[in-house]
């Protein structure tokens, strides 16, 4: 039974004007911090008014996650997610009461693991019972999910879920943030990669990753993707052209940039820099390459010409993308595992979770009911 089902009637109206005070206390604040900047700005504004229609409506409770996401929205529009606005943000997230501890029949649809997935045939990466805390708040709970080898594994579900955070770990990434405590194991071709002695340098290697903002370095084309090739060996100039030029064709980009190979990777277009990054990350030979959202700056164009690439790659690479995009995650990938709050909802091949999901929360999650 939850706190709330165990309140008197008195104590829940009670309750709920706390609530809405608690909301009108945010708007107020956030309108000053607004304006502290300077000029509103119609995207601040539009957001404000979302958020204000979100909080005020009285048919349905508001959800966390939607008000998570307008409010990180928000503190971003200014280019920067400054610290008072995140801490208010945090603060008022806490103390919103967790949507779905107030849903006891999804409460029950979530596994506590989901140890017994089957995959067929061997899967190259595997997170198994993985637990993971940033300073005391937990992000992930007990999630279990196979990669399969030259696949194209999808992870979706509302921000805040723990995508990027279970994608990290996948090359332990997450070792770069202090706070970071992370249990459990992870296998890569069958190899622990979760020991104290691993070596950080060679999985890295051989799980590389492209972010969600294309992140070329203000180097040369050539040197982009020459760049990570000379930190692991010395090649000669001509095996490194041989390197540069297969890489950039992998990447499907050879054909625009092979006569200015010499100008500055920051001079290509956003979707012309993405795979740009994708060639940087193929020239070290990775086995999987996880990508963060990896079109989410990306025109509809651009977008289509990386979601082609990706259905290239994993004839190479097992490919893990984390997407918002659910038309995405359909083309490209074939399995998908469903997350929420920091846990793995449903594990299936593509084509089950979007035709006909098990849980009734991945199929309110999938028909756009929430998040
Ligand atoms: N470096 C960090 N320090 C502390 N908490 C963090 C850190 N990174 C993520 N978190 C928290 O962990 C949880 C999961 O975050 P994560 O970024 O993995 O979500 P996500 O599913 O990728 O969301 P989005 O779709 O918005 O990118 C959130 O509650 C977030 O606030
Ligand atoms: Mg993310």
């Amino acid at each position: 039974m939850t706190k709330k089902q165990e309140k008197t009637e008195d104590e829940e109206v009670v309750e709920e004007t706390e609530v809405s005070d608690t909301h009108e206390s945010l708007l107020e604040t956030l309108q000053e911090l607004m304006a502290a900047d300077g000029e509103i700005s119609d995207e601040e504004e539009q957001l404000f008014d979302q958020l204000k229609q979100l909080l005020s409506s009285d048919s349905e409770q508001p959800k966390k996650s939607q008000i998570r996401g307008i409010l990180t929205s928000m503190s971003k529009v200014d280019g920067k997610a400054d610290l008072e606005e995140s801490t208010i943000i945090k603060e008022y997230l806490a103390s919103l009461p967790d949507e779905i501890s107030n849903d006891s029949d999804i409460h029950e649809e979530i596994p506590d693991s989901t140890r017994d997935l089957e995959i067929d045939g061997d899967a190259h990466m595997w997170i198994r019972d993985l637990d993971l805390h940033y300073g005391n708040a937990q992000a992930i709970y007990n999630v279990s999910i196979p990669f399969k080898r030259n696949s194209v594994t999808a992870l979706i579900g509302p921000s805040g879920c723990g995508k990027s955070t279970l994608l990290r770990c996948l090359n332990r990434m997450n070792d770069l943030i202090p706070i970071c405590k992370v249990d459990g194991s992870i296998e890569l071709d069958g190899e622990e990669i979760m020991g104290r002695g691993a070596d950080l340098v060679t999985i890295r290697r051989r799980v590389g990753m492209v972010f969600q903002k294309p992140n070329p370095f203000p180097k040369s084309i050539y040197d982009n993707v020459a760049y990570g090739v000379r930190l692991h060996y010395t090649p000669s100039r001509r095996e490194l052209d041989k390197i540069v030029e297969e890489s950039l064709r992998r990447a499907a980009i050879w054909d625009e940039v092979n006569d200015r190979l010499h100008e500055l990777g920051t001079s290509l277009s956003g979707g012309q820099q993405q795979r740009l990054c994708i060639a940087r990350t193929i020239a070290v030979e990775p086995e999987v390459i996880l990508m963060d959202e990896p079109c989410s700056a990306l025109d509809p164009i651009a977008t289509a010409k990386i979601e082609e690439l990706i259905l290239e790659l994993k004839k190479h690479f097992t490919v893990v993308i984390v997407t918002h995009s659910m038309s995405q995650a359909q083309r490209v990938s074939d399995y998908t595992g469903f997350m929420y709050l920091g846990r793995l909802v449903e594990f299936d091949k593509t084509s089950k979770i979007f035709g006909d999901p098990s849980k009734e929360l991945t199929a309110r999650y999938i028909s756009g009911r929430f998040g």
